[in-house]
């Protein structure tokens, strides 16, 4: 039986790569749901491609321009178009690839449904990883990340004992900035910040990954994926992308999971979970990779990893502003408003302002994300 899938963010970077996995895998997948924003015309020919059953765009311009290109399956829009596809009766798994918090609603309807999930949207677990958590449990789905530093975590931990883990080990390129000064920072063009030496992704998870901030965003998501303390996750900085992340073990052991950085590897993992299928994917070369090295990460030059780790072990509310701060930023950032340095110092200032809430509903928690956004906008 094939697996059925919504992709949620499919014109994406991760929602384009996914269905690559998809057309290689052709007989383990059905598309039954796609759902983008803005880029009908990729969607029309997503469209023709997998044939999926129903659709879901932005708003009703962008429903009326698809219908136009010639698509006949049903078209949902806006927020509740892509918590219809996430819950088609036929869907099994839900890959949410959308950006920033948006993902949240639809994960949680999808939850709510009992799909299975591949989340590759980070941001949802960062600010509600504990609510979304214990409902996996509860509900008894399967929820395997697509994060390539997590996806590698998942992988290493399979068929060990989770209380038997010490430490975990994230990996980070370090971004195109590794090795410059603040001083040297402080005129970044979005043109340079955009520009990422080792993976090929969108806009705001390539800023994240310039300013470290994905780094700090991942430790927060590996904390409630894997029910660990914050205390107990590293970060090692690996310009090569070769290691994507390592499990240190209570007697010494300390394991990896290595690939190419390519997310189409984690993405099939996931699709294909609990089993593992042939890919045409070159294969790992470690004599052509040459020597893989490794350094600590640059805290006082890279705030946002610290601003991260701080608003962790807070906890409560924090994550959520650390994370609504961030998206402004970086959005005001790429339009030109703010320098690449005002990203963490905007953090910084509306998480001064902040009084955290502690065990937070998640209605406390869209809260406290729409007035830390309403702060953000307001900074200078
Ligand atoms: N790319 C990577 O290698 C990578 C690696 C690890 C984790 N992630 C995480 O995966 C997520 C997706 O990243 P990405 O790089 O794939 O981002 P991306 O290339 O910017 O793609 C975002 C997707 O979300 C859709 N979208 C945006 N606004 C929407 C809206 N209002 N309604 C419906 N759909 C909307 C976009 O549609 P349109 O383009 O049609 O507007 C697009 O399909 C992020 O949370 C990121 O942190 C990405």
């Amino acid at each position: 039986m094939p697996k059925r899938l919504a992709i949620l963010g499919s014109t994406g970077s991760i929602g384009r790569q996914t269905l690559e996995v998809v057309a290689e895998l052709r007989d383990c997948f059905e598309v039954v749901g796609l759902a983008c924003g803005t880029n009908v015309e990729r969607l029309a020919e997503q469209t023709r491609q997998f044939r999926p059953q129903a659709v879901s765009v932005r708003d009703e311009e962008r429903a009326e321009a698809l219908r136009r290109l010639g698509v006949e399956v049903p078209v949902y829009v806006g927020e509740e178009g892509l918590e219809r596809i996430a819950t088609l009766p036929e869907v099994d798994l839900v890959v949410v690839a959308v950006t920033g918090l948006l993902g949240l609603k639809p994960l949680w309807a999808a939850l709510q449904a009992g799909k299975d999930l591949a989340p590759a949207n980070k941001e949802p677990l960062v600010v509600a990883g504990e609510h979304i958590m214990r409902r996996v449990r509860e509900q008894g789905v399967q929820l395997v990340p697509i994060d390539s530093e997590h996806s590698a975590i998942f992988q290493v931990l399979r068929g060990e004992d989770r209380s038997r883990l010490r430490r975990i080990i994230l990996t980070a390129s370090g971004g195109p900035f590794r090795g410059r000064t603040r001083a040297e920072m402080e005129h970044i063009t979005v043109e340079e910040a955009l520009a990422h030496p080792t993976w090929q992704m969108g806009p705001k998870v390539t800023i994240d990954s310039a300013t470290l901030m994905n780094k700090g965003l991942e430790v927060i998501e590996a904390h409630w994926l894997f029910g660990v303390e914050v205390a107990q996750i590293d970060i090692l900085i690996h310009p090569q992308s070769i290691v994507h992340s390592l499990v240190e073990f209570v007697d010494g052991s300390v394991l990896a999971q290595m690939d190419w950085p390519d997310m189409r590897t984690p993405i099939q993992f996931a699709l294909t979970y609990p089993e593992r299928q042939p890919s045409q994917r070159q294969r790992l070369d470690l004599l052509a990779v040459g020597p893989l090295t490794f350094e600590p990460p640059d805290w006082d030059n890279f705030p946002c990893l610290g601003l991260a780790y701080a608003a962790a072990q807070t906890g409560g509310t924090m994550p959520a502003v650390l994370n609504a701060a961030n998206e402004i930023a970086v959005q005001r950032f790429l339009g030109g408003e703010i320098g690449f340095l005002d990203i963490p110092r905007l953090v910084e200032s509306v998480m001064e302002q902040h009084t955290p809430l502690t065990a937070p509903s998640l209605d406390d928690l869209g809260e406290a994300d729409a007035w830390a956004r309403a702060k953000a906008e307001e900074y200078q």
